[in-house]
This record gives structure tokens, sequence and C-alpha cells, in this order.
């Protein structure tokens, strides 16, 4: 099968495009390499794909290049799309930066909604959506059936625009679509703004991990193959659903450096500084429907996870002092 995965250059779509090439499909990455984080990062998280002749990469802005060249690249072979390119974080969405949310989440989408209607040879199209959608719930898990989501970010209001559009390009040209909430994400090339990284690297590097608010907020985190894996599963859903990608289990912030902390073997000094404008208390996702249409069951717990992750870090800062000596 022929794949498109836009974001292909980011920490999701990195790890889903080694995963599609790995089981022998061809992969269109799409990225425009925003300098939301080091595009060198980027660079290196798709240094894998790109030595393999089954992946092409098209640097394309979808908020406002032609799509030409993808109009080019697929032909008139079938595929498939990933919809994962995006402004992602909570925190910078405030203020004059919402404009770039705006435009990679709501006008990128729009454009590669519009050039996605009426192709017959589109299999279907997956958007890469966000627990951010729900904001602060009355009751918990959050489920996919709430009836009106209200983020409480202007990052979870471009996210919910990009599942609307989606959903009204399905109503009115009959595209198929599925939209998956994905629960913050963590696991190998985690952007350097999520959390896990900043803990992780101050903590190798022993310095102090700035906690915002008091540590006890929860959240829903969800290892990146278990994700992965979703995306794999997801993409024969054609009847236009949305479903959440989660663990399924509530884990607070002082836990995780807990666990940090026996990983490492040493103590960890905590910084608590205010919390921030559009964090929610707590996420928890309802796994229910993931695990009955698509037979999903995360795998990956919580010490397991950040485990692997502190090793995966550990592993990239030999090799940048590797290549500073040598
Ligand atoms: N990481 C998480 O915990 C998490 C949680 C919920 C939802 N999501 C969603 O999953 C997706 C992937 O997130 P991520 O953490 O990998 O983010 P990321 O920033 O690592 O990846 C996004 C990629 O999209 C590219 N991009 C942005 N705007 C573009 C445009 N206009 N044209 C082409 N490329 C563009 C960026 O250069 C980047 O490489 C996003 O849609 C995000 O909203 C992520």
């Amino acid at each position: 099968m022929l794949y498109v995965v836009s974001g292909a250059a980011g920490f999701v779509g990195s790890n889903l495009t080694d995963r599609l090439l790995s089981e022998g499909h061809r992969v269109i990455g799409v990225d425009c390499f925003r300098d939301y984080y080091d595009p060198r990062i980027k660079r290196r998280n798709l240094s894998r794909a790109i030595a393999r002749k089954t992946f092409q990469l098209l640097e394309l802005d979808l908020s406002r290049d032609t799509l030409e060249p993808l109009e080019q690249a697929i032909g008139s072979r079938t595929f498939i799309v990933y919809h994962l390119s995006a402004q992602a974080g909570v925190r910078k969405s405030w203020g004059r930066s919402f404009q770039h949310y705006v435009r990679d989440n709501v006008q990128a989408t729009q454009r590669l909604l519009e050039w996605c209607k009426g192709r017959e040879n589109l299999q279907n199209l997956v958007y890469s959506s966000s627990s951010s959608v729900y904001g602060n719930v009355d009751s918990m898990p959050m489920r996919e059936d709430t009836s009106i989501p209200r983020p409480y970010s202007p990052y979870g209001v471009t996210k919910l625009a990009g599942e609307h559009l989606v959903h009204l390009y399905g109503a009115n040209y009959g595209m198929p679509w599925v939209a998956c909430r994905l629960f913050t994400v963590y696991g190998p090339r985690q952007r350097p703004d999520m959390a896990f990284s900043r803990f992780i690297e101050a903590a190798m590097e022993d310095r102090p991990i700035t906690i915002f608010g008091d540590g006890k907020q929860a959240r829903d985190f969800t290892y990146v193959g278990d994700i992965v894996e979703g995306f794999r599963r997801v993409e024969t859903i054609k009847d236009r659903e949305v479903i959440n990608l989660g663990r399924g289990e509530r884990v607070r912030l002082l836990e995780v450096l807990s666990a940090l902390s026996e990983i490492l073997g040493k103590h960890i000094e905590v910084e608590y500084v205010e919390d921030q404008k559009g964090d929610v208390r707590d996420t928890w996702a309802s796994v229910d429907k993931a695990r009955k249409l698509l037979g999903w069951e995360p795998e990956v717990d919580i010490f397991e996870g950040l485990a692997g992750q502190v090793e995966w870090t550990k592993t990239l800062s030999k090799a940048k002092s590797r290549s500073v000596s040598g």
C-alpha cells in the first residue's frame, strides 16, 4: 500500500513512518520542518527512512504550498493518508503564536482536505486529534461520546476545528476518515518541549526538574509504540469514527518522578512553579471503543516505557558526545 504521512519528520510521524516502511509499504512523507523545535532533530528522526528506496520526502508547507508534487508522486495509485502534521503544544498556543496554530492545524488541514476530496483512489484519511479537545470534563474517564467537547486551551480549539473539518468533508463529499484522539504520547523521539523529555534531560544533567503546579495533576501517558499500533489498526475503519488512543490509566506527575528516580538510581530535585494556563487538571482515556473496534490493547506500562525513553536518551547523548570529541 502507498501511504502519505503528513508531519512525517515529527515525533509520532517518524515512528509511524518507520513502522510502515518496516512492513514493506511505500511512504510519501510530507513535512515543512517548522522550527518550533530544532529542525535538525526532525532530520535525525527521518535518517532511517531516508535511507530506504520506498520512502520519498516532500518538503511542503501544507498551509500554503501547491500540492502538485504530492499529486505527481501518487499518480493513479490507491493510497491512505495519515494526517499528523500540526503545531503541537498547549502552552505556547496563547497570544500572538495562536496564528501558527490556526495556520498549521486549521488552514493546513482544510487545504489537505480540499486536495483529498473527490479522489477515488483515497482509501482512508486518519486524522491525529488530541485529548486536548476534551478540556476539563465532569466525569472520568474521557469518552468519545461526550456531547460537546469544551477544549481548555487555544491548541485544543484548533485540534477540534480540525476534527470538525474532517467530519464535514466526509459528510459533504463522502470521504472516508477516522479521527484518533491521542493521549500524552511519550517514548523515543519525544518532542523536547514535552514533560518526559525535559525531566529526563534535567535529571541526567543533575539539574532540578521544573514542575508546573503541585505535581498532583495526572495524565494518561501512552507509549508511542502503542499509538503506532493503534494507528495501524484504525485505517480499516471507514465509517467515520472518533476513537481515543490512550493507555487508559491516570498517572500523577509525582509518580513519574519517583519512577524516573528509581530508573536513574538518583535523587531528583524538583522546583515547583505556577501552573500554566490551558493545562487541564487530569486526563484519562476510556479505551473501550478502541478495544471493541480495533481489538487494540496498549501494552507498555509507564515504568517500562519511561525506562525505554531513558535508554534512548542515553544512547543519543553518547552519540552526541562521540561526534563532538571525534
Ligand atoms: N505528542 C503528543 O503527546 C500528542 C498528543 C495528542 C495529539 N498529538 C497530535 O499528534 C500529531 C503529531 O504530534 P507530535 O508530537 O509528533 O508533533 P511534532 O511537532 O513532533 O510533529 C509535527 C510535524 O508537523 C510538521 N508540520 C507542522 N506544520 C506543518 C505544515 N503546515 N506543513 C507540513 N508540515 C507541518 C512539523 O514540522 C513537525 O515535524 C499532531 O497532530 C498532534 O497534534 C500529539
